[in-house]
């Protein structure tokens, strides 16, 4: 035993040697490679960095922002019920690029945008449709096989100014700070900083563009500013737009995303005039029947369950465009099917699903529409009007005239109606006393309407068929 072990060290001897020598010049080559990478580097940024004396203090360093994740890996199947929570998130936005469903114009719309230098976008919709889950997947959708994509998501809210809104985007940014180690020539020290870090406290859209043009020289840069609506601030808004144009201006390789809750884009830029050239903006629709079912279709195979295609579309065409209700729809149905030990999804489950949506229902949206159809008396007109709006095939940012309404209404009773029966009732309902349910704008005779929140009408239209005042069929005569 003692020999062959003695033997043993005899030979692997010489090997130690020649790995020590390897492994030796292997690190003296390394560094050197380092080192004269560090020193490219230091030569290309240097002009960049002598332009932003606030940035660095005199330091020789080097920066590059580090990769973002930007989708979420796949979930194993664990267990369908868990499963199907993360499948199906009624309540919050779209990440994984695999859930998400249609809008493929919309997308390469906002692609487009982002290929094309000095130009910006701006995505505006209706509450609920989709907009940040659209800008979420946006960099996961982009085709750059070898570069880096830096795109961080920032939420505007009311108390933001130009500065905070600018701190956010800048501290979701991690910087690699390299620097060579003073008189030490193979050592170099490497530190992560926030961009935020590096920026003045009160920095304006001087330095705001020359921190931009630093990041860009590592990455592709997208930077969305999401809930734009919800900034307040004047001041605010047309600095973030002197920004933009500024950024097309000095043509930084940057692309900045602007989504917000509105009819038109003037609604959410202000002096948009002076960067109408430097903006594309992308109307994001309700969804269609197709992309709603695209939805359901997306959770099937990764729940690796079934569902009748009645049940699909009748969930689809509830849904009217609005993608939360098929998360909520979905998630209940499939909990449906699972409590019966199966994994084909009927219409039997998409039954209960409405039901226990509508005890899901947020609180406010629940005591708006029952202050909307309230009636002392057996009289259930309210209702069946409000069900009537919902159903009416709405015109471009969901308005509808009263004649509109007047079909349905028929269809729903089996009884015909002339304007002047439930004119008075369409009146009610932009009133306080009804919870303000429609929103009315024009002059007499010209009236038009529509939901205050659009989120309403899936909910009229699944009460509606919990109730029994609507059939799938008549559902299914509305459909666009
Ligand atoms: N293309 C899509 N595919 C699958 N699900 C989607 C898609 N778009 C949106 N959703 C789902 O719809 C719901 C609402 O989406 P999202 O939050 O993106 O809408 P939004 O327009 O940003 O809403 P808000 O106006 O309230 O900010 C979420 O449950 C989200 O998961
Ligand atoms: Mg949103």
């Amino acid at each position: 035993m003692e020999t062959r072990a003695a033997s043993a060290v005899r030979i692997t001897a010489p090997v130690e040697i020649g790995v020590l020598i390897g492994a030796f010049c292997f690190t003296l080559v390394y560094y050197a490679c380092l080192l004269d990478e560090l020193n490219t580097k230091l030569d290309a940024l240097q002009q960049i960095l002598d332009g932003v004396p606030w940035f660095l203090d005199g330091e020789r360093s080097v920066m590059t922002a580090k990769t973002l994740s930007t989708s979420a890996p796949d979930q194993p199947l664990i267990d369908r019920e868990i499963l199907a929570t993360k499948v199906f998130t009624p309540a919050t936005p779209v990440s994984e690029s695999a859930l998400f469903a249609g809008r493929m114009k919309e997308l390469r719309r906002v692609i487009d945008t982002i290929n094309q230098r000095g130009r910006h976008a701006v995505i505006f919709g209706e509450r609920g449709v989709g907009k940040t889950s659209l800008a979420s997947v946006i960099a996961s959708r982009l085709k750059v096989p070898d570069a880096t994509v830096i795109a961080p998501r920032v939420n505007c809210d009311s108390n933001d100014t130009y500065t905070s809104l600018w701190k956010k985007v800048f501290s979701q940014i991690d910087l690699l700070k390299k620097t060579p180690a003073v008189g030490f020539q193979l050592s170099i020290f490497e530190e992560t900083i926030k961009a935020a870090d590096v920026i003045k406290e009160n920095a304006g859209p001087d330095e705001v563009r020359r921190l931009l043009s630093l990041l860009s020289t590592t990455g592709m840069l997208i930077i969305i500013f999401d809930e734009f609506d919800r900034i307040l601030d004047d001041t605010t808004r047309r600095m973030m737009a002197d920004s933009i144009k500024a950024l097309s201006d000095h043509d930084v390789p940057v692309t900045v995303v602007i989504v917000g809750v509105a009819d038109t884009v003037d609604e959410l830029i202000s002096q948009h005039e002076s960067i109408e050239r430097a903006i594309i903006q992308t109307k994001m629709p309700p969804m269609s029947i197709p992309e709603v079912e695209q939805i359901i279709d997306n959770g099937m195979v990764r729940l690796q369950m079934t569902i009748e295609r009645t049940a699909k579309s009748e969930i689809a065409m509830m849904c009217q465009g609005f993608p939360h209700y098929a998360h909520a729809l979905g998630l209940h149905a499939t909990r449906a099917c699972l409590d019966r030990s199966e994994v084909n999804i009927t219409h039997a489950d998409v039954d209960t699903a409405i039901k226990r949506c509508l005890m899901d229902v947020d609180q406010t949206i629940k005591s708006v529409y029952d202050k909307a159809v309230f009636s002392p008396q057996k009289d259930t007109l309210h209702a069946h009007v409000l069900l009537a709006c919902a159903l009416v095939r709405a015109g471009e940012f969901g308005y509808f005239t009263a004649s509109a309404v007047r079909e349905p209404l028929s269809a729903i009773t089996a009884k015909s109606y002339d304007i002047p029966g439930f004119s008075r009732h369409l009146k009610d309902f932009s009133e306080e006393s009804r919870g303000r349910i429609l929103q009315k704008e024009g002059v007499t005779r010209k009236f038009r309407f529509r939901f205050r929140n659009p989120l309403m009408k899936p909910l009229i239209i699944m009460k509606g068929i919990a109730e029994h005042r609507l059939s799938v069929d008549l559902l299914k005569r509305y459909q666009a």
